[in-house]
C-alpha cells in the first residue's frame, strides 16, 4: 500500500468502508465488560478484540481500518500473532488514539482539555514502526448552555491541539483523524448543537490551516447534529441528515476527502439510519461514513459475553453491524435489512 497520506485518507474512506474503533482506553473498556459480567484483564481485552479481527467477512469487505489503544497495537492473539498482522492480513489498516483524554479545563467549570502533545512526536515514531498509518486525537466540547459551556476559550484550545497533534502526525507520515466531538449528552435541542459545531468546526479549519495542515491528508471525525439526549427528543434521520449536511457545506473544505462519523450514544440502528438518511441525500464533495465505537460493538459485546463458545454469535453481530453500516455509508440500508438479520 502507498504511503502517501492522500492516498491513506482515501483507503480509510474507500466506497462502502468506514472504521472500527476499539481505540478503549483500560477504563472505558472495564465500563463495557461491566455491563455484560465480564473481568477486564489484558487477555479478557485481547480476546474479546481478536475476536473481531478475525471476523473476515466484515474486516476484508466494510472495515478499512481499525484504531487501537496502546496496549493492543503491542499485543498478540492468542496463537501469538501480532493483532497488528490480523488487521493487515484482513486488508484493513491498523490506527492509533494518541490523545490522552479530556481533563478539566482550568479556570472553566465545565470545559474539558484533551491532553497528550507532550513526547507525542516520539510516541507517534514507534507507533509508525508498530504499523500505524492514521492516529486519533478525540477533543471534547459539551453543551450546558445555562452554564455557559463551551466557551470560546474551550473551544479555541481544543482545536489549536488538534491542529498541533495534526502536523505531528503528518510530519511523522501518519494520517491524522480530527477529532471535535460535540458531546450529545445535554438536554440542548438539535439547533444548539448545530451552532456550537459550527463554532467549533470553524475554528478547527481556522486552526488547521494556520498548522499548515495538509487537508488532503486529513479525515475528519465529528458528530452528526442531533438533540441531546436529556433533552427527551428524538430527531428524524432526514432532519438529521439535513442539518448535518448543511453544516459541513457551511464549514468543512472539499479539499478534507473524507468525514467518518462517531457514533457518540446513539442507538445501533438509529446511527446507521442517520448515516444512510446522509448519504441518501447526496452527491455530496466528501465521503461521509462511520467510525463507530459503541454502535458498532455493543451487539457483539452482549453476543460474546466473555465466553469462548459464543465467538462465532458476536462474530455475526458484529458482521451484521458492519455490513449494515457499510449500506449505510452508500446510501442503500433499509430497516427491513435488520429484521430479517
Ligand atoms: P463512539 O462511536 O462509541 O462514540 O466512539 C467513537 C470514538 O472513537 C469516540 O472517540
Amino acid at each position: 500500500m502507498s504511503d502517501r497520506l492522500e492516498d491513506i485518507a482515501a483507503a480509510i474512506v474507500a466506497e462502502g468502508k468506514g472504521l472500527l474503533a476499539a481505540d478503549e482506553s483500560s477504563g472505558t473498556i472495564k465500563k463495557r465488560f461491566d455491563v455484560i459480567g465480564v473481568e477486564s484483564t489484558a487477555d479478557s481485552r485481547r480476546d474479546y478484540r481478536e475476536m473481531m479481527f478475525r471476523a473476515t467477512e466484515a474486516m476484508k469487505n466494510y472495515i478499512s481500518g481499525v484504531i487501537l489503544y496502546d496496549e493492543t497495537i503491542r499485543q498478540e492473539g492468542a496463537d501469538g500473532t501480532p493483532l497488528v498482522d490480523l488487521i493487515k492480513a484482513s486488508g484493513a489498516i491498523p490506527g492509533i488514539k494518541v490523545d490522552a483524554g479530556a481533563k478539566p479545563l482550568a479556570g472553566f467549570i465545565g470545559d474539558t482539555i484533551t491532553e497528550g502533545l507532550d513526547g507525542l512526536r516520539e510516541r507517534l515514531a514507534d507507533y509508525y514502526k508498530l504499523g500505524a498509518r492514521f492516529a486519533k486525537w478525540r477533543a471534547v466540547i459539551d453543551i450546558d448552555t445555562g452554564r455557559g459551556v463551551p466557551s470560546a476559550t474551550a473551544i479555541s484550545s481544543n482545536t489549536h491541539a488538534l491542529a498541533r497533534y495534526a502536523a505531528l502526525c503528518q510530519e511523522a507520515g501518519i494520517v491524522p483523524i480530527v477529532e471535535p466531538e460535540v458531546l450529545m449528552d445535554g438536554s440542548h435541542d438539535i439547533d444548539t448543537c448545530y451552532e456550537v459545531s459550527k463554532a467549533t468546526l470553524i475554528k478547527l479549519y481556522d486552526e488547521l490551516h494556520a498548522a499548515r495542515v495538509v487537508l488532503e491528508g486529513t479525515i475528519l471525525k465529528p458528530n452528526m447534529v442531533i438533540a441531546g439526549r436529556k433533552s427527551g427528543k428524538t430527531n428524524s434521520p432526514d432532519e438529521v441528515a439535513e442539518k448535518t449536511i448543511k453544516l459541513f457545506r457551511q464549514t468543512v473544505p472539499v479539499a478534507v476527502p473524507g468525514i467518518a462519523f462517531l457514533s457518540g450514544g446513539q442507538e445501533d440502528e438509529e446511527a446507521t439510519a442517520n448515516l444512510n438518511a446522509i448519504n441518501a441525500i447526496g452527491p455530496h464533495p466528501w465521503k461521509l461514513t462511520f467510525s463507530y465505537g459503541r454502535a458498532l460493538q455493543a451487539a457483539p459485546q452482549k453476543a460474546w459475553g466473555g465466553n469462548r463458545s459464543n465467538v462465532a454469535a458476536a462474530q455475526a453481530a458484529f458482521t451484521h453491524r458492519a455490513h449494515m453500516n457499510h449500506l449505510a455509508a452508500l446510501g442503500e440500508w433499509k430497516a427491513s435489512l435488520e429484521q430479517a438479520a
